[in-house]
């Protein structure tokens, strides 16, 4: 690809950007694409793609590789790869790295309409109840016996008897979680399963994410509440939502499905640095804030628990490794630990914002004791997802650049 095919730059939301950043047309339609896309992921950094891009031109970042440390959504990554890059993403919710394992490994929608179908099929036969009677606060009786006969087909199915793929992990062997285990998938097997775990699950907080408070700490809305302001259920086209052509994911992956493919980790992001795996030239670090919101596992307790089993309260190494950028007490000794382990990655780019658990002023300083030269670029756009009373609420993200 022609990187010197310079576009101007389409999505300047606020004004501040450079309107000569060189996205070739590939980059270019994906941002567009993603920019209609309905990505609700918590955190996620949508409306700050052109600006994460234009501060790695403007000050001339040469990379070939990238490390997305805290994936989330993908969003970042599918960027990454639609210029080509060789991305290695991360995250240890298996509900966010099942999602990197088709944005980065698949080149095409992985399972057909036909066997998505088969696994939506209800045979009247007793499906073990997991979501019934475990989430019925959340779910009607019809979409809880949906989603138990949905998750028992899954298991049951050549492709799901392993478990879901959800990226390699520490040891950088395939990680299988939910089902028995054994790595006995085909490769294909392992891509339709994280395909379709993850989508299953995108549907349902789709569907059940009505916006405002969070419910117990949940993205998902309680059932009254979503009742109150839509009629829709899981079942309304959930089959459509696994179509190949009419997947949310399928023109993404239709344009950056010819790029090179990553490498996807669903690890604790201090034990995979300790496990030397990795290698960047540039690593982008987007960890929860540790102010409200930073609670992952509870945010998508739900779906993290419907694709691995065990309640998340029951995975003692997983829980406390949510912890870490979560309680602001121990946010700075792991901060300090993770960039510690970074020395080796020539560029570091960092996320943060006004509401972090410290100051930017703080946080640079800290990164300052481990780089000399430093690059903080206040970014402002409106999160929409936290509407107050009185009209906009805008908040600076920070962009950090450490060499
Ligand atoms: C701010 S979000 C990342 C958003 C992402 N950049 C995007 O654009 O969607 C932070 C992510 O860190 C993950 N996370 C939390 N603790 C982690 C840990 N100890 N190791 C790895 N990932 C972790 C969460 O699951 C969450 O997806």
């Amino acid at each position: 690809l022609n990187m010197n095919n310079t576009v101007p730059n389409l999505f300047d939301l606020d004004g501040s950007g450079d309107p000569n950043v060189p996205y070739d047309i590939l980059t270019t339609t994906v941002l567009k694409l993603l920019r209609s896309m309905p990505i609700n992921y918590v955190g996620n950094k949508k409306k700050l793609l052109e600006n994460i891009l234009s501060v790695l031109h403007d000050n001339n970042i040469k990379y070939d590789t990238v490390f997305d440390a805290f994936c989330g959504s993908s969003v970042v990554s599918s960027v990454f790869r639609s210029m080509g890059k060789k991305v290695v993403a991360n995250d240890l919710l298996s509900f966010s790295s099942s999602g990197a394992v088709f944005y980065l490994m698949c080149d095409k929608i992985p399972l057909s309409r036909s066997a998505a179908i088969e696994l939506t099929k209800d045979s009247g036969q007793a499906a073990p109840k997991f979501v019934q009677g475990r989430y019925e606060k959340f779910f009607t009786d019809d979409e809880a016996r949906l989603l138990d006969v949905i998750r028992h087909n899954f298991l049951q199915s050549k492709m799901g008897r392993s478990g879901t793929f959800t990226g390699l992990g520490l040891d950088g062997s395939p990680k299988f979680v939910g089902g028995t285990g054994k790595d006995v998938s085909s490769p294909g097997d392992m891509l339709a399963s994280a395909f379709f775990m993850h989508f299953v699950c995108n549907h349902v907080l789709h569907r059940c994410f009505s916006g405002g408070r969070y419910y117990s700490g949940q993205t998902l809305s309680r059932i009254d509440k979503r009742q109150q302001k839509t009629s829709k259920t899981i079942a309304d086209d959930i089959l459509a939502s696994l179509d190949e052509n009419h997947h949310p994911g399928s023109s993404m992956i239709a344009h950056i499905g010819s790029m090179p493919t990553g490498t996807v980790y669903n690890c604790d992001i201090l034990k995979l640095l300790e496990s030397g795996r990795v290698d960047a030239d540039l690593a982008y670090f987007d960890p929860p804030y540790g102010g409200d919101s930073s609670d992952y596992a509870s945010l998508y307790r739900v779906c993290e628990e419907y694709i691995r089993g065990p309640s998340i309260d029951d995975l003692d190494g997983t829980k406390d490794a949510f912890r870490r950028f979560r309680d602001k007490k121990a946010y700075q000794s792991n901060f300090e630990s993770m960039l510690d382990l970074c020395r080796k990655f020539p560029s570091w780019l960092i996320s943060f914002n006004e509401s972090s658990f410290a100051s930017i002023d703080d946080i640079s300083a800290i990164i300052r004791r481990f780089r000399t030269k430093i690059d903080v670029r206040p970014v402002r756009y409106r999160y929409n997802y936290r509407k107050t009373g009185g009209g906009e609420n805008k908040e600076n993200e920070y962009l950090v650049l450490a060499r």
